[in-house]
């Protein structure tokens, strides 16, 4: 098995991710730490909390800080892609289970000491927790498999600006620290997740599961692809960015990566975008560039529910 951490900001797929990686055997999930983003901190701490509740299962979750890496407040919700609870409006049962007492970048250097050489980081918000736990302790780098970050857009357009990925323009500084920190770091961004569509018909079969976590990620889901399709109503569904990140955790061979050096635009009229070059000397990234769509979401659709 495989120990991960994953760091969400919850999040409809989010809780995708989350539901898929804790129905699949090859991961063991040491702990779930939030971020802001799609929602707050403790929005997201609170969606995913009352997620566990629903599937069952009781994991850490840590919330993590809720400013920027650079000190500022972060930018605000995304109420019409994720709505007012970050949820897509769900309605979850109120959790039982308790927030950790650790901060969540405490949380990511103590499992990493105790797990050297067999733990993945998955992010799949803003990267400041990562970011702080490489800047308080950066005898972390080497000590860590592989990071495995959703976020960015290489050959793409960005989905927040139309130069920008959302998770990286939520704090481009934590991400330009953590890809310039020589973490073994595999990007995971809309070239790929892109590729990867839930179809609308898949929601039909999961509200006639007799299951409170069908139910809850139908309603979610069903949020998101009425958010996508008014700006693609061709699509008919909705991308499974985040985990698509959790597959590539299972069997990396669901994508192609090439080696690129990748530096983040921290300020200005393009701040967010990621901009990739092939062919360098200091390559510093793993960069998705391709996806076996249909195997990854056959496999997807095996686990979710
Ligand atoms: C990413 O941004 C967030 O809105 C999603 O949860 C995903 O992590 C996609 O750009
Ligand atoms: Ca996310």
């Amino acid at each position: 098995m495989k120990n991960i951490i994953l760091d969400v900001d919850t999040g409809i797929d989010d809780a995708l991710a989350i539901a898929y990686a804790i129905h699949s055997p090859e991961l063991n999930i040491l702990g779930i730490t939030t971020s802001f983003g799609n929602t707050t901190v403790s929005e997201a701490t609170k969606n995913t909390l009352q997620l566990l509740d629903t599937i069952g299962v009781k994991i850490p979750v840590i919330p993590g800080v809720s400013k920027k890496f650079n000190g500022e407040d972060p930018r605000e919700k995304t109420v019409t892609i994720h709505g007012n609870n970050g949820i897509g409006e769900a309605t979850l049962s109120p959790a039982v289970s308790k927030p950790h007492e650790m901060l969540a970048h405490d949380f990511i250097i103590s499992a990493i000491h105790q797990h050297q050489n067999d733990i993945t980081i998955l992010t799949t918000a803003s990267q400041v927790n990562l970011a702080e736990a490489v800047k308080k302790d950066p005898n972390i780098i080497p000590l860590v498999d592989e990071v495995l970050v959703m976020g960015g857009a290489i050959s793409v357009p960005g989905n927040i600006t139309p130069y920008a990925e959302a998770n990286i323009y939520t704090d481009t500084e934590a991400a330009q620290f953590t890809f310039s920190s020589g973490l073994p770091i595999t990007l995971v961004g809309l070239d790929v997740t892109t590729k990867t569509l839930l179809k609308r018909d898949v929601l039909k079969k999961w509200k006639k599961k007799n299951s409170s976590l069908a139910h809850v990620l139908a309603e979610a889901c069903e949020f998101y692809m009425d958010a996508y399709a008014r700006v693609e109503p061709e699509l008919n569904g909705c991308a499974l960015h985040d985990p698509l990140t959790v597959g590539i955790a299972i069997d990396s061979s669901f994508v192609q990566t090439a080696p690129m050096h990748v530096d983040v635009l921290t300020e200005g009229s393009k701040a967010g975008q990621t901009l990739g070059k092939k062919a360098s000397k200091n390559t510093n990234i793993n960069v998705c560039l391709d996806v076996e769509s249909n195997r990854f979401v056959t496999h997807f659709l095996n686990r979710i529910v």
